[in-house]
Parts: C-alpha cells; sequence; structure tokens
C-alpha cells in the first residue's frame, strides 16, 4: 500500500508540473517515473519468472538427483554386464550353440519364440543382439529390417563385420545412447524381440528398460521375450547360483507375476506366458552331448579344458534346475497397447 501510495503522490505531483508547463525538465521526469513504474510493474512477472526458475532449478536439480541415482545404477549394472561379456567368454559360448549364438536352441529356438508372430518385412529392434546370429537368421529368413542395441561396445562393430553382405542393408546394431536410451526413433518398430537377455536386468531396473523399449514401439505392436524366470521374486535356487558363482554371471530373478506387473505399468498387454522347460532342458542336455564328442575336443584345443568342464557342468546344472522347477525358461508376448 506504501508503495503505491509514494508512487501516486510523485505522479501527482509530475502531472501538475506538467500542466504547469515547466518545461523539458518535467518531462523528462515524467518518462523517468513512467519508465521506473513499469519496470516496478514487472517486477512480480519477474518475481513469477524467478520462481518459475527456482522451480526449474529444483526439478533440474531433482533430475540431476535422478540422472546421478540413474548413473550409479546404471555404471554398476552396466559395468557388471561389459565384464561378464568379454569376447573369449562369448567364443567359448558360440563354440557349444553354434555361429554367432550367445544362447541355447539354435535356429529351431529362434523359430519358436516367434511362433505365431508376423514376421514378414517387419521393423523389429532386438535387445541383446550378441553376436548377432538371431538377426541374421530373421533378416535373411523374412527380409526383416532389424535394429540391434546391445550394453557390450565391442558388439555393434563385431557383428557388423559378420554381418552376410546380402542383409547388410537390413540390420543395423548399435549401444545405448546413453543407456537405457535406445538410439531409435518413437514407435518406429513393429516388433521387439530378446532372447535371453532381459534376466541380467536387476528387477527394479527393469521399468526403465520397458518403459524405453514401448517408447520405439508403435501402437499394436509385438513384444515377444524369452527369458528365465524363477519361481521366487528374490531368488534362484541353488543350481542357478551355482552356476552365477562359477561362470560370474550376475542374473536376476522375476516370476510371471512381477514381469506382468512391470510391463503392464509400461504399457503393454500381456498376450500369453508360454512354459518352454521342455525344450530349454533338451537343448541344454544337446549341449552337454554335443561337448562329450568331438566338438569337445575341437573346444579344449581353442579353450582348455578347465573351461570345457566349467561349460559342460554350467549347461548340466541348468537343465537339473529347469528339472527341479528352479528356473522356468518362458515366452512372454505382449502387444504395446
Ligand atoms: C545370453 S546373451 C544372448 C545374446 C543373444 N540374444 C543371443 O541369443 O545370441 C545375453 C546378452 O545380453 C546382453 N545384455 C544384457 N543386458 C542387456 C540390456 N539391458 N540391454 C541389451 N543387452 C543386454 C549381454 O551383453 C549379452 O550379449
Amino acid at each position: 500500500m506504501l508503495f503505491y501510495k509514494k508512487y501516486l503522490r510523485c505522479l501527482l505531483v509530475l502531472i501538475l508540473m506538467s500542466f504547469a508547463q515547466i518545461g523539458y525538465a518535467s518531462q523528462y521526469l515524467m518518462r523517468q517515473t513512467f519508465y521506473y513504474c513499469t519496470c516496478r510493474i514487472s517486477v512480480p512477472s519477474k518475481r513469477f519468472c524467478s520462481s518459475q526458475s527456482v522451480m526449474n532449478s529444483l526439478s533440474n536439480k531433482h533430475l540431476s538427483q535422478k540422472d546421478s541415482k540413474l548413473n550409479n545404477w546404471t555404471s554398476d549394472y552396466t559395468l557388471k554386464v561389459k565384464e561378464e561379456y568379454p569376447l573369449q567368454y562369448c567364443q567359448m559360448l558360440e563354440s557349444a550353440y553354434g555361429s554367432g549364438m550367445l544362447s541355447e536352441g539354435g535356429t529351431k529356438a529362434i523359430d519358436a519364440m516367434l511362433d505365431g508372430v508376423s514376421l514378414a518385412q517387419r521393423k523389429a529392434l532386438e535387445i541383446g543382439f550378441g553376436l548377432g546370429a538371431v538377426a541374421f537368421y530373421l533378416a535373411s529368413k523374412y527380409q526383416m529390417q532389424i535394429d540391434g542395441v546391445e550394453l557390450v561396445e565391442w558388439m555393434p562393430e563385431y557383428a557388423k563385420n559378420k554381418t552376410p553382405p546380402e542383409i547388410a542393408h537390413l540390420v543395423n546394431f548399435h549401444t545405448y545412447d546413453p543407456y537405457p536410451k535406445i538410439p531409435i526413433f518413437d514407435k518406429s518398430c513393429d516388433l521387439v524381440f530378446s532372447k535371453g537377455v532381459l534376466v541380467h536386468v536387476p528387477a527394479d531396473k527393469k521399468q526403465a528398460v520397458f518403459d524405453e523399449i514401448a517408447r520405439v514401439m508403435k501402437f499394436a505392436g509385438d513384444l515377444v521375450i524369452d527369458d528365465w524366470l524363477s519361481e521366487h521374486e528374490d531368488r534362484f535356487g541353488a543350481k542357478i547360483e551355482e552356476l552365477c558363482r562359477s561362470e560370474d554371471l550376475s542374473l536376476f530373478p522375476e516370476t510371471e507375476e512381477s514381469y506382468t506387473k512391470t510391463l503392464q505399468k509400461s504399457g503393454f498387454s500381456i498376450v500369453s506366458i508360454d512354459n518352454r522347460n521342455d525344450e530349454y532342458r533338451q537343448y541344454n542336455l544337446d549341449i552337454v552331448n554335443k561337448l562329450k564328442g568331438e566338438e569337445g575336443v575341437e573346444f579344449v584345443a581353442k579353450f582348455g579344458q578347465g573351461n570345457l568342464d566349467e561349460i559342460m557342468k554350467g549347461h548340466q546344472n541348468i537343465a537339473d534346475a529347469i528339472n527341479q522347477g528352479e528356473l522356468l525358461i518362458r515366452r512372454i508376448r505382449a502387444k504395446k497397447l
């Protein structure tokens, strides 16, 4: 109030002065007063701006806290995955699984994973392409255009170099930019698939990954995941724990219920969850048997007896874990809403 009274009085005096025609001096004073008043009038909006900027800086702070939190956990978890998949370990797995494969079952398992999903000429994204064999197979068979995303930095270049020339125009391999941002456009994919990958993502970090997958998918697009689940939300059983210790792997348990909840929260509707235990138990036993023969000799020549023993034991453990119901291999199909 005092503030306005002061300026009103000032204004009045100046108006009277100007009416009294005191000359240029009064006009000058008028202009100055007008300028001064408008500046003061703009103060509230300035104050609004500054509170807005406080809000912005708070939310920036919040974001940066979120970011640094993200960076903390992403660096812990993503660094661990990167350590877990060095080239030599991948080449050992490839020797056991077949050219370019880092998961069991070969083309039979790929066909089974995508059974019932329309594939021809679709635009797809693979989460965790490894050495690239799943993408090579699907691009060759269905002329699909496939982008792949990986955590491990050397993999895109490696997969690119291994790409058969006849499908080089169909496949593209990337790392995250930064994790978990997938470097492709919003709503650009008809299909996203992932084989034996997401068990590496801690349960409480999956939401961010599924949100990002949802971002790049078109409405009613298909999500197909082959993954390892557990009967308990907080642990796998003894066999898988032994596998994790001996192969220095970090795997994170999820039940069908927890997986479903996370997917739904990211805007997916579950189409089906299929039990793949029988097929995967057999794939693992086949690997153990194969390595007992001629291929085991070749394996030893390349990687040594110790590694052969470990790989055979590991796959026997997987088959046993499936048998005992501690490991659940599931195909999860969902639609983007
Ligand atoms: C068992 S391998 C399977 C690779 C490939 N899908 C296959 O079947 O040959 C698991 C792969 O998942 C990758 N990976 C783990 N977490 C990931 C994530 N959040 N996003 C993308 N790739 C991931 C690892 O780097 C590794 O190459």
